[in-house]
């Protein structure tokens, strides 16, 4: 029987040093990736196409195989960068120094502007006013100390995000998130100051001392859209390890607002929804009524059948009919993208999930196999990973596929 496994999801990766710098519900497991890489010793040079935070990206340095990575969010191109890179011990020095000037700074009330907060829609529904003024101070004494980009800051602005959402009314008890009652909401504790300001002292010690470890494997990050891939390298990838977006309707956007928000990645909603509906599989706000209007442009999605299960799910509901339709269309383009940089030989490996709409089950994983041979690639083969949820018939896959010699 399969199982649900916690060791094959993101929960695993947050008792593993760099691995555990930022929580994102849909990342995968470290062990997904380590499982490719021992099976296979020939693979040299590995591209993650949808890399989130950069878990393929990290593995693939920590075992000395060179790995490029995109991501279409430029929240999460940062972040993935900060995770791969290497840290002379000097910038580790200073991001121990500054924290203490910063808690310092914070503690003597030495604001020299009146403080900003992240424009995010009914902020306070986040963290409540008291917090909320004591997290701008120190972003603020952070941002007065290290006032330039560098990799100190970097390290201090992942402790940072790691605070606000520490300090936030977000709850991750199911797929996505959602805030905890307006009565807990306006509560402070007694002296919480103090108390966010050593959290903030200890996240930093700790990203830190994960910080000092040498990565080993070279790791190049990119803004850039899977649909429309232009690398800039000469070299041909050997292998793909990837974990696209699942047609489930999970905003990536949703979860990484707080932290989008207070580095400046996003200002306003409408920002956040033009994203969400760049992103494959995006749903969130205007996302939404433009799939309404959404219609394909005729290319036809090669699996047996898929046009029935599109009209099943459009006699309940033709936004989310257009939404399965556009996310496979995307995936082809993806894909024919995609071929022309891989070598011959090169094997591909896309981590996904099904989904089902109403009773409407969407084989995900049969798809990319259907569409991954009519790329192209042969020996399409798909293998179950883990049980994802309650609901019995939702099953994460490993969908792997060789382009010919
Ligand atoms: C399932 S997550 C990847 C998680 C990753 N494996 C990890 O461990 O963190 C899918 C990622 O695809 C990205 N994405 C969505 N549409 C994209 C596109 N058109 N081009 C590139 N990346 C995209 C999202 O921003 C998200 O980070």
């Amino acid at each position: 029987m399969v199982k649900q496994r916690a060791d094959l999801t993101f929960k695993y990766n947050l008792k593993h040093g760099r691995h555990s710098w930022l929580r994102l519900t849909p990342a995968y497991s470290i062990k997904i990736v380590q499982q490719i890489l021992e099976r296979d010793p020939t693979i040299t040079y590995v591209l993650d196409p949808f890399s989130g935070t950069g878990t393929t990206g990290l593995v693939c340095a920590e075992n000395n195989v060179r790995c490029d990575l995109t991501d279409i969010n430029p929240f999460l191109v940062w972040f993935a960068k900060a995770k791969t890179a290497n840290y002379t011990t000097d910038t580790l020095q200073q991001a121990q120094k500054c924290v203490h000037e910063i808690c310092r700074h914070v503690l003597n009330n030495c604001e020299t502007e009146p403080l900003w907060f992240p424009p995010i829609h009914n902020i306070t529904r986040w963290w409540p006013k008291n917090r909320l003024v004591i997290l701008a101070k120190i972003y603020q004494a952070l941002n007065y100390h290290l006032p330039k980009p560098s990799p100190a800051k970097d390290l201090l602005l992942i402790a940072f995000c790691n605070l606000v959402i520490n300090w936030s009314n977000a709850q991750f008890n199911h797929q996505s998130m959602s805030f905890k009652d307006e009565s807990a909401t306006q509560l402070t504790l007694f002296d919480e100051d103090r108390q966010i300001l050593r959290q903030f002292s200890d996240l930093t010690e700790k990203i830190v001392a994960s910080a000092h470890t040498s990565l080993k494997g070279k790791v190049a990050v990119y803004q850039e859209d899977a649909r429309t891939l232009s690398l800039p390298g000469q070299e041909k990838y050997n292998c793909v390890i990837t974990s696209p977006p699942y047609p489930n309707r999970m905003s990536y956007i949703r979860e990484l607002r707080p932290y989008m928000y207070w580095l400046g990645y996003l200002t306003d909603g409408r920002e956040a929804g033009e994203l969400d509906w760049q992103a494959i599989g995006g749903t969130w706000g205007i996302a939404t009524s433009r799939l309404q209007a959404w219609e394909s442009n005729g290319t036809p999605i090669p699996y047996p059948g898929f046009e029935k299960m599109i009209g099943d799910i459009a006699t309940q509901n033709t936004i989310l009919a257009n939404y399965v339709h556009r996310y496979f269309a995307d995936i082809v383009k993806h894909l024919h993208n995609l071929y022309p940089i891989l070598s011959p030989g090169a094997r591909v490996f896309y981590i996904v999930g099904n989904s089902r709409f109403y009773n409407t089950i969407v084989p995900v994983e049969q798809i990319y196999a259907a569409l991954l041979r009519d790329c192209g690639f042969t020996d399409a083969h798909v293998e179950v990973i883990r049980k994802r949820n309650s609901k019995k018939e939702l099953f994460e896959y490993a969908v792997s596929a060789i382009k010919p010699e």
